[in-house]
């Protein structure tokens, strides 16, 4: 294909967590969709290309990563928000991902998903399905044409389940088979993920198969992990013989093995859990929203940073209310203070360009080399039309993004690209 592009406006991204690169009127070049160079001017080798001038306009990467959504749960944003966890499951969100086994409710639902996703400028997401294959699949087609990058799960559940919202756990095994062979049709996009809803509703013979099929297939896992103190008791009381909650999954394969593991919220984890999650480089998905909403508690996200944790945010649609990861982000610094200030003052607060690569750059990771404009990364970007955003001052581009941020919203948005297209909005 050897297509060149060049994108010119204030461009700004993290490379690093606590470093914000700002350029003036630069230049970003992808050949083939991916970064070549990311700069001040052009260099010569490209001097014939056609630029995109984006003028004062700002261009961020790589649009946003949401690392945990719940695309069934479309319909439940801002139900129950009186509940905790499992009340919360039981009375609003089985019966509703139960709706799934329809392939045209799924179809409605999640094209009104996807085109929010589309939106609020998320052009990866790792998204849970439901039990349903064909409901994944069409799912999975939806985001395939609307151009955006996604790991999909059907997800596996055989016990502590509603009847009409449980597997038998041979089914569980052979229709996950099924889907992943069925998934090889979507591009290098759209790509599956094996999802045990979490530890109370599988067996161990179902987790150590989907172990085997991560392996076996080479595709990553996801599930949940230490979201809520009745939770963390009911698994403790399941598997009375395991050391911990995290090391159910540790010793079923679904981390630590040649296949990469998120898993969402990891609030309460004990010392001993964060080292194998550090061990196993295992990426939390931090779910600020979802974690207030459901009272689950505040994610001890500094200090999974500092012992080298991969950490990216989530939405946990409908955990969480919020689509946006532009609010998803400002969220985690909201909490972050909270913590800060009423828990413990060594859990120092985070900073915005902290945040921003754990929307960006951090999550990025789960998807190879996203989440930045430097040399070699997948060109994914926004591009943001603040002036509406009405301020006379003079600001920094820095101090532009931080507004956009937290008082701008889609409207702003007046491009998506997704390795290296433009993502037109989709039409479904
Ligand atoms: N734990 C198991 N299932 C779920 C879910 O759907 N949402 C959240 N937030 N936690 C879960
Ligand atoms: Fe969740």
């Amino acid at each position: 294909m050897n297509s060149t592009i060049i994108l010119k406006g204030n461009i700004l991204y993290t490379p690093r967590p606590s470093e914000f690169v700002a350029i003036q009127q630069g230049y970003v070049i992808a050949v083939d969709g991916v970064v070549v160079h990311c700069g001040e001017s052009i260099p010569p080798a490209y001097g014939e290309h056609p630029i995109t001038d984006y003028g004062d306009h700002l261009i961020i990467p790589p649009g946003f990563v949401d690392t945990h959504a719940h695309a069934p749960q479309y319909c439940n944003r801002g139900l129950g928000m009186d509940k905790e966890l499992l009340p919360w499951l039981e009375t609003y969100t089985f019966p509703e991902e139960a709706k799934f086994s329809d392939k045209e409710y799924a179809r409605l639902v999640y094209g009104a998903f996807v085109h929010d996703l589309w939106r609020n400028g998320t052009t990866r997401s790792i998204l849970f399905g439901t039990i349903h294959k064909d409901s994944t699949l069409v799912l999975m087609e939806l985001l395939q044409k609307a151009g955006l990058s996604a790991y999909v799960g059907k997800v596996n559940m055989d016990r502590n389940s509603p009847e009409f919202l449980i597997e038998d756990t041979h089914q569980s095994l052979a229709d996950t088979k099924e889907w992943l062979e069925a998934s090889a049709q979507f591009g290098p996009l759209v790509k599956p993920i094996i999802t045990p809803r979490f530890v109370p509703s599988c067996t161990s013979e179902l987790m150590s198969g989907l172990g085997n099929l991560a392996q076996a297939y080479n595709v990553p896992v996801q599930s949940h992990l230490s979201e809520n103190h009745g939770e963390i008791d009911w698994v403790a009381a399941l598997l009375p013989e395991a050391a911990n909650y995290t090391d159910v999954y540790y010793e079923h394969h679904l981390m630590g093995g040649k296949v990469p593991t998120v898993m969402a919220h990891c609030i309460h984890l004990s010392d001993v859990e964060m080292d194998r999650m550090a061990e196993t480089q295992t990426m939390v998905s931090h779910c600020p929203y979802s974690n207030v909403n459901l009272s689950s508690g505040i994610a001890p996200i500094r200090k999974l940073f500092e012992r080298k944790i991969p950490i990216g945010l989530g939405s946990d649609i409908s955990g969480g209310h919020i689509v946006s990861m532009a609010k998803v982000l400002t969220e985690a610094i909201g909490l972050s203070k909270m913590k800060w200030v009423e828990v413990d003052q060594m859990y120092a607060p985070l900073t915005l360009s902290e945040a921003f690569y754990m929307a960006t750059k951090g999550g990025g990771k789960f998807f190879g080399k996203v989440g930045s404009f430097e040399k070699g990364c997948e060109l994914d970007a926004l591009v943001i039309d603040d002036t509406t955003l009405f301020d006379p001052n003079e600001r920094s581009l820095e101090e532009r993004l931080e507004r956009w941020l937290y008082v701008g919203d889609d409207r702003h948005i007046v491009e998506r690209y997704v390795a290296g297209k433009v993502a037109p909005e989709p039409t479904n």
